[in-house]
């Protein structure tokens, strides 16, 4: 990861390079995130995206032509990765935050892709822009649950989601930040499934060791509808 100072004022380019070793030839992919000096929570790229943003990049062959939205997006490290492997992405973030939805548009911008589209989805609210979404394959959601009042809110969009995609996943990332917080009983309840995938499984481990004021432990996760072929 490297930072270039940017030609607007407040803003930092953060470059991330990922890489793969494999069938003899050297894969590579770098992303350009504007970050936004200013303390709200959408402005910069949080340890859990770049995580997801890996998981992704491990699974790249199968996004092709993929249909992937991602949700609480802030820079949109994984969806933007998702896009440069080749699926069909929607990048949202709470639709009362145009600052956010303009951070998404304009990390869009710099990576040269002018076909993502951006569109404003509150967690928890019912909105044509929900309704009108197109059918979905991976939903993204990095460091989505960091509120624990906004985590049923959270699941109710996903819930929503894979009912109407029920062959859809949803692939989530999390920051443990309390151990008294917890989305167990919330999956239980919206019917859902969740498998955990050890970071080891994708190269991660190293990945979270950011130099971040307290302690934290990122953990990738899969959530599915409980019963779905998927969940097996
Ligand atoms: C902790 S940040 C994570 C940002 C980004 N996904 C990342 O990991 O770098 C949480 C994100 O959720 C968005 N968000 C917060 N409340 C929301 C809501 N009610 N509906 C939709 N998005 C929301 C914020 O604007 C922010 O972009």
């Amino acid at each position: 990861m490297e930072n270039r100072p940017s030609e607007i004022p407040n803003i930092v380019q953060k470059l991330f390079t990922f890489e793969e070793y494999k069938d003899d030839t050297m894969h590579s992919l770098n992303v350009s995130i504007p970050e936004v000096l200013d303390p709200q929570y959408g402005m910069y790229v949080w340890p859990c995206a770049v995580v997801l943003a890996q998981y992704a990049w491990t699974r790249r062959e199968e996004l092709l032509h993929k249909r992937v939205l991602e949700l609480g997006a802030g820079v949109s490290l994984p969806g933007v990765v998702a896009a440069k492997c080749g699926a069909q992405v929607i990048l949202s973030d709470n639709a009362e935050l145009p600052l956010c939805l303009d951070n998404c548009r304009r990390t869009c911008e710099v990576n040269d892709l002018p076909n993502v589209v951006v569109v404003g989805i509150t967690w928890g609210e019912v909105s044509p822009e929900l309704l009108l979404l197109p059918s979905l394959d991976i939903i993204l959601g990095s460091d989505v649950f960091y509120e624990p009042e906004d985590f049923e809110s959270v699941l109710v969009t996903i819930s929503y989601l894979l009912r109407r995609n029920p062959k859809a996943q949803i692939w989530t990332t999390y920051q443990e930040r309390s151990a008294d917080w917890s989305i167990e009983a919330l999956l239980h309840k919206w019917n859902l499934n969740c498998n955990n995938i050890p970071l080891e499984k994708f190269n991660s481990k190293d990945l979270t060791g950011f130099k971040l004021p307290g302690s934290h432990s990122v953990q990738m996760m899969i959530i599915t509808c409980k019963g779905s072929a998927e969940s097996k």
